[in-house]
């Protein structure tokens, strides 16, 4: 039976579909996104398993449904992939697992179901489904080109020896059906997401999974992200505040308006923070703006508007607790990097709805965006170098985002503070500001 009770129990979610559906991009994507908003997530390819135990791919014969060598070869991998999923969900505290395999039989999911049921986690499947030949032609040439399994091949080759492994899945898919498969929990994604279909919600983090997966598209685009101008207190080496631009970040909002000209981006929408100091900065680019609360630099509560000279004076054990977990730490009356991603998951959600985007804000916000789309981890996420006058063009390819750096030549005072190397509470002050950089 699978109606067993499990409450806050950890998720397996199963991606389904032929090869060349995208499951794969879905997988990486949905475990980069779970693992940003905080749910430990990791993801189990059993391509990969079997790139590991078949070091060399020869061709599509491999997958045909009468290699019997094959078969078993694929078979041991999925077993040994669910064994990880099972060791790294009971015991090294995982609370989901994106396992991505072809899964096109009935018998197989329901052999995972149990397998689920049996470690008390719950089961979510995500089909991908479409028929569309540009849609899987371009799938391939985007993503399996630069597979592993392909070097030295030619784009037809590759090609034609894809669409055959396609042909050794097509007898045996059997997708998931609405009367038989009614008791499971599942997205049907169609057509690259022109239409769902979703059965059985079962719990929060099943409806986070589908609501994000409603959300994305994969339509070309690029989301260029940037801080707001030199302001009066960057210039004195204070955090947090509402000042206005310096002469400098004046200076620099012009070029980001002539930038953004010269880029001639197609429907380019402009988002600010509701600071001054974004929105002087959104005044000099020639676009309508759109003012996020959301978007606000993180709030340094009691710290607010002091130089880190000034927290080490007052607040000498807050500044190297801070030191010590600076994505955990809470500043007294303020808030974290954690808090700050939560706060920022509304405006990912949207990022990901929209195409062409220019985000002007925070040296701490956009650190959480940008570890968002470069799959940094909690740790890396609050020393991620985020200049100012600087803007960096995003642009999703294959699996990842390409990102290019562009400084648009205004100079501006250095913000970045590095980890010290003494973050005890005993540490001496000139060990504590070792790294704080020059300012006025
Ligand atoms: O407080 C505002 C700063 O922009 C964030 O800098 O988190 O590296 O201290 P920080």
């Amino acid at each position: 039976c699978i109606n067993v009770c499990m409450t806050n129990c950890p998720t397996l979610i199963v991606t389904v579909g032929l090869p060349a559906r995208g499951k794969t991009y879905i997988s990486k994507k949905l475990t980069r996104y779970l693992n940003w908003i905080g749910v430990p997530t990791k993801e189990f390819n059993v391509g990969q398993y079997r790139r590991e135990c078949v070091k060399i791919y020869k061709s599509f014969e491999f997958f045909h449904p009468d290699n019997e060598e094959g078969l078993k070869i694929r078979r041991q991998c999925a077993l040994t992939a669910l064994k990880d999923v099972n060791q790294y969900l009971t015991v090294e505290g995982g609370q989901v697992a994106v396992f991505d395999a072809t899964n096109t039989t009935r018998e197989r999911r329901w052999t995972i179901t149990r397998f689920a049921e049996q470690n008390s986690f719950k089961v979510f499947f995500v089909e991908s489904v479409c028929e569309d030949p540009d849609v899987i032609a371009e799938n391939i040439v985007q993503v399996k080109l630069g597979s592993p399994d392909y070097i030295d091949c030619n784009t037809e080759e590759v090609i034609e020896d894809f669409m055959k492994r396609i042909k050794c899945y097509e007898n045996s898919y059997q997708p998931l059906d609405d009367v038989l498969d009614k008791d499971l929990s599942y997205i049907k994604i169609m057509d690259v997401g022109r239409r769902y279909l979703v059965n059985r919600v079962l719990d929060h983090i099943q409806s986070r999974i589908v609501y994000y997966l409603m959300n994305i598209h994969i339509t070309p685009r690029s989301i260029y992200l940037c801080r707001h101008g030199e302001s009066d207190l960057n210039v004195k080496g204070c955090i947090g505040g509402d000042s206005g631009l310096s002469g400098r970040g004046k200076e620099f909002a012009k070029c980001l308006g002539k930038f953004i000209e010269e880029q001639n981006i197609k429907n380019l929408k402009v988002w600010t923070s509701q600071m001054k100091r974004t929105i002087q900065t959104a005044e000099a680019v020639a676009l309508p703006y759109e003012q996020w609360k959301a978007l606000n630099e993180i709030d340094a509560g009691v710290c607010e508007e002091m130089m880190y000279e000034e927290i080490q004076v007052h607040f000498p054990v807050e500044f190297s607790l801070r030191d010590q977990d600076k994505y955990r730490y809470r500043y007294p009356k303020g808030e974290s990097y954690e808090d700050l991603v939560q706060r920022l998951e509304p405006v990912i959600m949207e990022l990901e709805r929209q195409e062409n985007v220019l985000v002007i804000c925070h040296q701490a916000v956009m650190r959480c965006l940008l570890a968002y789309f470069l799959d940094k981890s909690a740790e890396e996420l609050p020393y991620l170098k985020c200049p100012l006058h600087t803007v960096l063009k995003l642009t999703p390819v294959a699996y990842g985002c390409k990102v290019e750096s562009v400084w648009l030549n205004v100079e501006a005072v250095n913000t970045h503070r590095d980890r010290p190397e003494n973050v005890d509470i005993s540490r001496m002050p000139e060990e504590a500001l070792f790294t704080v950089p020059a300012h006025q």
